[in-house]
Formats: C-alpha cells, structure tokens, sequence
C-alpha cells in the first residue's frame, strides 16, 4: 500500500508518522522565565550534527496565535536545559504534558525536583541520568503550526558512574514509541 501524503488530513498524518518513525528520544526541556520553571516533553526531537554539536526539537502552539511556554521562553531567553527521562520518572514526565498557564510551573504543580547545576542555565531535573545545557542556535522556517528549532548543546551533566574511561555512556532513556513509550534495550 502506498500512503499518499497529500490526501492525509493532518492528525491521521501525525499518528502514520509518529507510530512509523520509532522509537523517538523524548527531550524533557527545562526552561525559565520571570522565575518561573517550565518543564514538558518533546518527541520530535533528535540530533543533527556533533559539530557544532547541534539537536533539533519542533515545539508546537498552545493556540492559533500563543507559542507553547518552551518555545516562548527559548525565543526570550535563548537557553534550554534538555533532560531524559528513564522509566522511574516516567509520571512526572506524562504529568508535564498537561497544558498549563504560562504563569504556572510544572515542576512546581507536580512537585518535580530540580537542581541548578550550571549557573548560566536552566535548572535539571534531578532524576535524570543526563541533561543537555543548551543554547538557541537557529529556527528552520517551514510552513505550519510547529516551529523547528535548532539548540547548541554547550555542556552536559552525566551521572558519574555512567561514563567509561574511553567516554561511552549508558544511559537508561525511555523513548516514545507511537504513542506508548518503551524502555531502550540492546540486541
Ligand atoms: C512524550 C510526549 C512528546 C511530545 N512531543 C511534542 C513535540 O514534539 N512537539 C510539541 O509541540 N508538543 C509535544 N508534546 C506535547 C507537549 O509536551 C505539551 O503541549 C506541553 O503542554 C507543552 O508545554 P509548555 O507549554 O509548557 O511548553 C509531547 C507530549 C508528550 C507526552
């Protein structure tokens, strides 16, 4: 069977793609402003390049005409702290999803512990393995309702134990898989 994409409406097109292109890393991005802490998951997130060391993440709107709190305070401030999640914070992680005034804060609401480990960046979640600490490199122009947007990974928090002397790195990240998640496992 051949899909043609121009005959699929929008949201039928979301779930072939988002049930095809697995699994998708989840970026679980921390951002701030006027002292609120913002945290919620993106899966239309991977890397682009290792030099410069570059990740891509299309956010969404919240409505027709209001960016999502991530995009919004990325375009402000030009920082984002992207962590991963494992399969011990996968609630706090679902819970971030849930839309919410731009003055609320979800690690607040859900009481999601963070720690401010660079001073120049977001805050982390404290459970995750590794978190990104990023700055706003460019935005990719497409038509539509989300906005790519290309961040520069600047440092990187990793769990001390997780890193070998010929720098490998193991980390336990879920990922989205359609619309469940699933847990990494090597074959
Ligand atoms: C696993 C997962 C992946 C998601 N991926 C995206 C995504 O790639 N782009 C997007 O705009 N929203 C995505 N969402 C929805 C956002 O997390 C949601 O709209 C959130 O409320 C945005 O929060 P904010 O307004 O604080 O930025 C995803 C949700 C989940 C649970």
């Amino acid at each position: 069977m051949i899909l043609d994409y121009k005959n699929i409406e929008d949201m039928t097109r979301y779930k072939i793609m988002s049930d095809t292109v697995i699994p998708r890393p989840i970026a679980w991005i921390v951002t701030e402003d006027n002292g609120v802490i913002n945290a919620a998951p993106f899966s239309y997130f991977i890397p682009l390049s290792s030099n410069p060391a570059t990740v891509i993440v299309a956010i969404g709107m919240k409505d027709k005409t209001t960016p999502k709190d991530t995009l919004a305070n990325i375009q402000k401030h030009k920082k984002a702290t992207i962590c991963f999640a494992n399969k011990d914070n996968l609630e706090q992680l679902k819970l971030c999803a849930t839309p919410l005034s731009k003055e609320q804060s979800e690690v607040k609401e859900y009481s999601i512990e963070v720690q401010k480990v660079l001073e120049d960046f977001p805050p982390m979640i404290s459970s995750s393995q590794s978190a990104l600490f990023c700055d706003y490199y460019s935005t990719v122009e497409i038509p539509g309702k989300t906005t790519p947007v290309i961040l520069e990974i600047k440092k990187q928090f990793i769990e001390d134990n997780r890193i070998d002397e010929n720098s490998h790195i193991e980390v336990e990240n879920i990922g989205r898989n359609g619309a469940f998640f699933s847990a990494m496992v090597k074959i």
